[in-house]
């Protein structure tokens, strides 16, 4: 099983479900010596297979393949639903949507997405919102995968030590995308990334890969010597020209008037953060569905932005680094964080 002590590059591609990242890019950090990741939550499993099976060919280098635990939702009463919809077509943009696509069973059955990383067997799976069932972890470890689960809080890392992971993901308040707290109810601690990987390292003894706004060689060296074993970058991975990242998106991340980054709950009823924009505006305040519900919800609208270009009604998703991105071939990427990395530790 693969000790992530050992990585010859301290430094994991983020997952990023959502197909941003392709088997060329986490081949291509894979074969710079860190860890290329693949963000399956929504991903079917002739999709996982057809993607792990892809980077392999292009990759002897470790592959992690990352799932959300996605909570049991109930269905919602129809004029909830009504309501939300209600939101959606009163946005200024020439469609309506309907909410034909809400049908039952409203997440991916987690075993299912599992069977390609039985056969595939890449060198780890992650896990983002929670613990995944114990026959789980128990079935990767039989198989030589090594397990790391996302942690917001020291109390979620020690909940993920105590279920037998090999590694903790410190997601720290900076990051891009979806919060991975296990839950959505209660404070959340806003922990930063040092924050937090010192408070995790002084209670939890398992290695920590650190995450949230980290886009340097220099960022990298902060959190090794905060304690941290190695970091996931995932914004500042978005405009390698091997994502799927659509134009839109990209001209957004490398504006020359940035705007600020939110939490916004109004693609798919879960806090994540993302780059300002109209549809986030537009929705303060209006009915939402419950995770992953509204993403079902908004997916027709987020398609045909991207399709249009339109920037303003996608979830451009995007840590607080995002304004230092480099557009450069994911390769050439890692040898300049390789080389400030090393600059930064001399
Ligand atoms: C576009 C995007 C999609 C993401 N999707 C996932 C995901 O599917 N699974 C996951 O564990 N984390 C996901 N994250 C969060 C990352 O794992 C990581 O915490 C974050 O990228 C770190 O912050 P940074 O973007 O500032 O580097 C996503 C982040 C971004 C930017």
């Amino acid at each position: 099983m693969i000790d992530i002590r050992q990585l010859k590059a301290p430094i994991f591609l983020a997952p990023m479900a959502g197909g941003f990242n392709t088997p060329e890019l986490v081949a291509a950090v894979a074969n710079a010596g860190g860890v290329g990741s693949f963000g399956f939550a929504y991903a079917s499993p002739e999709a996982i297979d057809h993607a792990l099976v892809s980077a392999a060919a292009r990759t002897k280098g470790p592959i992690n393949a990352n799932f959300f635990v996605f909570p049991e939702v109930p269905s919602p009463p129809p004029e909830r639903v009504e309501a939300a919809l209600r939101s959606l077509n009163a946005l200024p943009v020439d469609r309506r949507w309907d909410g034909s696509a809400l049908t039952l069973p409203y997440v991916p059955d987690l075993a299912t997405q599992l069977e390609p990383v039985w056969q595939q067997r890449p060198a780890m799976v992650t896990f983002h919102f929670g613990i995944p069932p114990a026959a789980i972890i128990e079935k990767a470890h039989a198989l030589g995968i090594s397990v790391g689960i996302t942690a917001t809080c020291v109390a979620e890392a020690q909940a993920v030590k105590a279920a037998g992971a090999n590694f903790i993901v410190a997601q720290g308040w900076e990051a891009g995308g979806h919060r991975g707290r296990f839950g959505s109810t209660g404070a959340d601690q806003e922990q930063t990334v040092l924050v937090l990987v010192r408070a995790i390292g002084e209670c939890v003894s398992l290695p920590v890969v650190a995450a949230g706004g980290l886009m340097t060689g220099a960022d990298i060296a902060g959190v090794l010597s905060a304690g941290a074993t190695a970091a996931q970058l995932g914004t500042a991975f978005l405009c390698c020209p091997e994502t799927n990242a659509s134009v839109s998106h990209r001209t957004l991340l490398l504006d020359e008037e940035p705007r600020d980054t939110v939490f916004t709950l109004a693609f798919s009823g879960r806090s994540a953060r993302a780059i300002q924009n109209r549809f986030i505006d537009a929705m303060q305040g209006k009915e939402l569905l419950e995770f992953p519900l509204q993403n079902t919800l908004t997916a027709a609208l987020r398609q045909w932005a991207s399709c249009h270009e339109n920037p303003e009604f996608q979830s451009v998703w995007a840590g607080t680094g995002y304004r230092d991105i480099r557009p450069l071939p994911a390769a050439q990427l890692m040898q300049v964080l390789d080389h400030e990395l090393n600059a930064a530790q001399s």
